[in-house]
């Protein structure tokens, strides 16, 4: 669907109605007006994923923009680079394990399909952060309890759901007797279960007093004994966050990085010139055998790959959706009643020519390394993790994976692409059979 709402724009400018309410904009000056002014609130679109394990919702799918930022008020320090840097060492393990795996393929000239290995990777990180334990995908090497298969299934449904009319809606439902939905949705209820179960087992292991590691779960359960009842704050409501996070923090990450590291697979020049700096950082001293994400976020080329992977291949298909308040209002230079959805369209603004220059759909991490406050203008112009008070709040989970993984893999490997992948263009625009070979590098 990107796709197409670029093409129309290209067509008919900066805005371009996609439904009767629902107005796609492809300005970043509106997009940073409607996410950054607090009448502007999210819709209907996002109820599709509201989860129920609470009496309040998620802080994604929370509407309210009042109500959110009371809310957010919670997670402000669980979330925060440092804190995340304080569970560096568990991400450390499952770098250590991916390696060893890559070994594996390598050797027995084997392909790597970068969208499976890199969602396996999410995937466990979140299980080592969020609930002190990996999932033991890479461990495996397959998909457990379905849960990949799964996710591939719920979340285009989800986005369909969020996007059709209100009247359309119950209609939709008829999908939930195809087998393969209906067998999705089971499944998800199944994991919202074992997250539960999970949250009870460590609430018994702190009350027996058992030594727990430090984790995001013992974060937020701590915020519930310490400040819970003042600020409404409960067990259900750690339990409904620890789930949206093992949904929002599979898809959205393996997309990103198989984007960048299927983007450098083709680009050989792109990938020497990284490896060339990473080899570099290696031999002066400035990257560790176990690459930290200080030593990782020092290396610009690095730094720029990595922008421009996000930027080259957006992650959402469909547009972000915010709704003109009561009373209307003027965004672009036109006025717009109360009640319409105005979406900003990721992969219209990532491509603006005036921004990026003529070569947009080409791979280019050059086109990052300007001054830096022209990196960071062109930056908020990609909003990849959204901006203002409803930004994402895995980012820097997100960034941290993204950072320690690129380096680490590339210090010990090349890869060549070995088929041109596809993309399947949903909610997520997911790529498809994204291979690459994998080859041992010898370093001197
Ligand atoms: C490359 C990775 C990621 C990207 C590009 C990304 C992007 C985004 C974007 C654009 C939003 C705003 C969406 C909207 O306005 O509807 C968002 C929200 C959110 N993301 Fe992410 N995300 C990523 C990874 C993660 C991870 C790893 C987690 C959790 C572990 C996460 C959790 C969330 C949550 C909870 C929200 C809602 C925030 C709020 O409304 O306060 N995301 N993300």
């Amino acid at each position: 669907m990107s796709l197409t709402i670029r093409r129309l724009h290209d067509i008919h400018g900066e805005f371009v109605r996609i439904a009767p309410n629902h107005i796609t904009i492809a300005s970043p000056t509106c997009f940073k007006q409607i996410s950054t002014t607090k009448e502007f609130e999210k819709g209907e679109f996002y109820d599709a994923f509201v989860a129920g394990l609470s009496k309040h919702r998620d802080l994604f799918t929370t509407r309210q923009n009042s109500l959110h930022s009371q809310r957010k008020r919670i997670h402000a320090n669980a979330w925060s680079m440092t804190s995340v840097l304080e569970m560096e060492k568990y991400l450390d393990e499952l770098i250590g394990l991916f390696m060893h795996k890559m070994g594996k393929l390598a050797d027995q000239n084997e392909l790597m399909d970068l969208g499976v290995w890199m969602w396996r990777y999410a995937y466990d990180v979140i299980g080592e952060l969020f609930f002190g334990q990996s999932y033991g995908f890479l461990e495996q090497e397959r998909d457990i309890d379905n849960l990949m298969a799964t996710t591939g299934m719920v979340a285009p449904f989800m986005g369909m759901l969020g996007m059709a009319p209100t009247w359309f809606k119950p209609f939709m439902m008829w999908m939930l007797a195809v087998p393969s939905i209906a067998r999705g949705v089971r499944n998800m209820e199944g994991a919202k279960e074992a997250g539960q179960r999970k949250v009870a087992d460590r609430i018994r292991k702190i009350e027996g007093g058992q030594q727990t590691r430090e984790d995001m779960l013992g974060k937020l359960l701590n915020y519930v004994w310490d400040k819970g009842e003042k600020v409404d704050w409960t067990v259900q409501d750690v339990e409904q966050e620890c789930f949206v996070a093992t949904v929002a923090g599979n898809d959205t990450v393996a997309i990103t990085l198989t984007s960048m590291l299927y983007h450098l697979s083709a680009h050989p020049s792109s990938l020497a010139r990284l490896q060339s700096e990473i080899d570099q950082a290696t031999a002066n001293g400035s990257l560790s055998s176990t690459i930290s994400y200080k030593e990782a976020a020092s290396l610009p080329y690095l730094s720029a790959v990595i922008s421009e992977g996000f930027r080259i291949h957006p992650l959402f298909g469909y547009p972000v959706p915010r709704i003109v308040p009561k009373g209307g209002a003027e965004v672009g230079g036109r006025w717009w009643p109360a009640g319409t959805a105005l979406g900003a369209s990721y992969g219209t603004m990532e491509k603006s020519k005036d921004v990026f220059g003529d070569d947009v759909d080409s791979w280019r991490p050059e086109r990052w390394l300007v001054e830096k406050e022209r990196a960071a203008r062109m930056w908020d112009e990609v909003g990849a993790f959204g901006i203002g008070q409803r930004a994402c709040l895995g980012q820097h989970i997100a960034r941290a994976e993204m950072m320690k993984i690129i380096p680490q893999f590339l210090r010990e490997f090349i890869i060549e692409a070995a088929s041109p992948w596809q993309c399947l263009e949903r909610w997520f625009n997911k790529p498809q059979n994204a291979r690459v070979k994998v080859t041992r590098r010898n370093r001197l």
